[in-house]
Formats: structure tokens, sequence, C-alpha cells
């Protein structure tokens, strides 16, 4: 017991700071975030996906060279191995996308050439593999599901765009690339969210990237996290199929004691900065696509919510509606917020391992009092 240092620890850790790190800065009173010190909103407005991984995983923006050998590097990656794509086959057509995302990325590992490597470049390159590995674990499974054709990825389109394709098999309009590389910009990185401060504790066993990133695929599909949006969207969809009042159909979520998924958050006391892209994202797009009826669902609901419950809307809540008028399926949200948020967890993995020492922290004990004696099974 010496070495315990609190005996309050809060409930889910809450505020307790559990490493240093140079990734992303939170101020969840101002409602800020930034990578490497450069803001939400500046990257939403000037940067792409691309250069945010290399900004999160180098500590600077690439110049125009590095960013085009970046792209190259990434595009080189495009291609799955034949076992991967046989997986994709033979997993139930009924399996969520989730976890066979999971199931599949700890595969990867079987066929990474630097799979026993755990230094910082084989990291670097590990992290590229698969940034592009899993937008086309995403997007074939989506395919073979639904009885398509795995599409050919295209070295020349974008991350954004070549997902898009890949998922659709058509090649994207600029808005729709547009649309989705700034979601991706905006999901890639959270600081010590639950997935990510999952894949820096496997990482600092100096296990390796594919077990620390198999494990942030498994944190993230739970609804108090990445699961989300695609639990918001349950929501709209039921109201738009039983003709019901948003409102009044959420109130009775309430009244049942329900969290209403996309609200709340632990770290932003104010609007969630990501929420604030969303939100216009999800009106521009709905009514480009002839669908305002999503928006304009969830922007009741909001309203509603923050006046009951003075709860800001999330990441997750505006995304939703922004990622159906794309055209993605609801099941595919939360795959696709790993699409994205690979960027962070490697940064994460690689920052760790810089500097690593293993993470293993205390419990406060509060059962039985210390000695309690065995009684043998025929005396009890
Ligand atoms: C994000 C979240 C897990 C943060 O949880 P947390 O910091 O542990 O906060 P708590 O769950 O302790 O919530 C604090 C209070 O706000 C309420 N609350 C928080 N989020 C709520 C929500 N989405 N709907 C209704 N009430 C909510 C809780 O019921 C609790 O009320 P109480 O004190 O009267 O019991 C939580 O807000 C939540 O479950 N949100 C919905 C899921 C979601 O959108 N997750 C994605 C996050 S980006």
């Amino acid at each position: 017991m010496s070495s315990v240092t609190t005996n309050h620890t809060p409930k889910g850790l809450e505020g307790i700071v559990a490493t240093n790190s140079t990734i992303c800065y939170i101020d969840g009173d101002r409602g800020v975030l930034a990578y490497r010190g450069i803001d939400i909103h500046e990257l939403a407005e000037h940067s792409n996906f691309e250069e945010t991984c290399y900004l999160l995983w180098f500590g600077r923006l690439p110049s125009a060279a590095e960013l085009t050998d970046f792209r190259r590097r990434l595009a080189q990656e495009r291609h799955l191995h034949p076992a991967i794509l046989d997986f994709l086959r033979t997993a139930p057509r009924s399996a969520l996308p989730m976890d066979v995302l999971r199931t599949a990325v700890s595969a990867l590992a079987f066929y990474d050439p630097e799979n026993t490597k755990n230094d910082h470049d084989a990291n670097i390159n590990k992290a590229i593999r698969l940034t592009s590995q899993i937008a086309m674990i995403v997007a074939s499974y989506d395919r073979i599901r639904k009885g398509k054709n795995v599409v050919d990825a295209d070295p020349s389109l974008s991350h954004s765009a070549n997902l898009l394709l890949q998922l659709n098999g058509s090649r994207p309009s600029p808005t729709a690339e547009r649309a989705l590389d700034i979601a991706l910009v905006l999901h890639a990185d959270h600081e010590l969210n639950a997935s990510t401060f999952a894949a820096r504790v496997v990482a600092a066993t100096l296990s390796d990237m594919h077990s620390a990133v198999t494990a942030a695929i498994g944190a993230l599909k739970g609804p108090l996290h990445g699961g989300a949006n695609e639990a918001v969207f349950r929501i709209l969809e039921t109201v738009a199929r039983e003709k019901a009042d948003p409102v009044a159909y959420v109130r009775n979520l309430l009244a049942q004691k329900k969290k209403i998924p996309g609200f709340g958050h632990r770290v932003y006391h104010t609007e969630d900065p990501r929420a604030t892209h969303l939100r216009v994202m999800s009106r521009d797009l709905g009514k480009a696509s002839g669908q305002p009826q999503w928006y304009e669902m969830s922007e009741k609901i909001e309203a509603f919510v923050k006046a009951e419950k003075k709860l800001n809307a999330n990441v997750d809540f505006y995304s939703a509606s922004t990622y159906h008028t794309l055209g993605i399926d609801e099941d595919l949200f939360t795959p696709i917020f790993a699409v994205s948020r690979i960027g962070g967890w490697a940064a994460h993995v690689i920052e760790q391992l810089d500097d690593n020492r293993l993470i293993r922290p205390r419990a406060e004990y509060l059962g039985p009092e210390y000695p309690q004696r065995y009684v043998p099974v025929d005396q009890r």
C-alpha cells in the first residue's frame, strides 16, 4: 500500500493527468482543440487528412515536397494481402463492420514486413500502412457484405476520395470529398480519450503497434465513445420512420433516464469545437443532397437537450447526419471514425515508445479487510 498516492480516485479517472504529451492540446472550458498547437478550426479550414497525419506523426507541418512524398507513400500502401481479403469474404455477412475491422487489423500484423520491429522508423512505416489499410478494410468489407465487387484503389486520389471510390464504386464529387476530408481531420486526435489511452497502455508493455491499434478499435466501438455516432443516427432514423416529434421522442428517452447519444463530454464544458464544423457540414450537405430533414431534426433535438439538460452536442451528434448524407451506412460511422483516429493512435503509440515506461497504476482497495481466512469448501 505504501506506493499508493491517492485515497480518493475519481471515478473514471476524471481530471487525472496520466502522461506528458506534445501531440494534442485541449482547453475544455474554452472549447479549444489543437494538434501540435494548431487550432482545429484552422486545420479544418485549410488542411487535409494526409497533412494532418504528417503533423501528428512528425510534430510539424510538411514542406510541399514532404507532403507530396508522404501522399505517395500512403497511396503506395493501398493494397491488402489476399489473406485479409479472404478473411473479409469469409466473415459472416451479419458481422458488425467494427468487429470485422478489429479482427482484420489484428491479422494485418501477420503480413506486415516490420511486424517484429518496434523502433521509431518502423512504427512510422506501420502507421502509414495501417492508415491506408484500415480505410481499405472498411470499404472492402462493406462491398463484400453487399455482394458487390471490391473496387481497386486509385493512387492518384486523396485518402478521402479513394475511400469514397472504394465504398461507392464511383469517384466522389469535390464537395463529398472535401466534406469527408474535413470530418477525418476533425476526428484524427483527441488527447487521452479512451481508445488512445488503451493504445498507449498496450504500447507501453513493449507489445506492438498492431496490438495497440486492435485494442484501441475495441475501445472505440463502445457507445460511450465512438459508437455514439451510430446510436445518434438510430434515433434520427426511428423518429423519421415513426413520424414522431423529435423533441417528444428525446424527452421520453430522458424520462426513462437514458443518455442521449451525441451529447455531453468528459472534457468540454462548452461547445465541442468539432461539433461547430460538423453542424455546418450537416446543414450544407443536407441542403445540397435534397435531404434537409436529418439536419432539421438534429437541430431541434440539440436545442431541446441544451435547454433541458444544459448539455452540448459533441463530435458524434452532427457527424451522424453528415455521414448519412454522404451515403455512408450507419454501421460504418464508427469504422469511419477509426479510419481517421488511426492518425492519433499511431502518433500516441510512437510518442509512448520514444520515451517509454510501463503504464501500471494502482487501485484503491475497498474489499474485505485484510487478512481474511480461507475457509475449506466443506465448512462454508
Ligand atoms: C460522453 C460521456 C460518456 C461523458 O461521461 P461522464 O463525464 O462520465 O459524465 P456522466 O456520465 O457522469 O454524466 C454527468 C451527468 O450528466 C448527465 N449526462 C451526461 N451525458 C448525458 C447525455 N448524453 N444524456 C443525458 N444525460 C447525460 C448524466 O446522466 C449525469 O447526470 P447526473 O449527475 O444527474 O447523474 C457522457 O456524456 C455520455 O454518455 N454521452 C453520450 C454518449 C456520447 O455521446 N459519447 C461520445 C462522447 S464524444
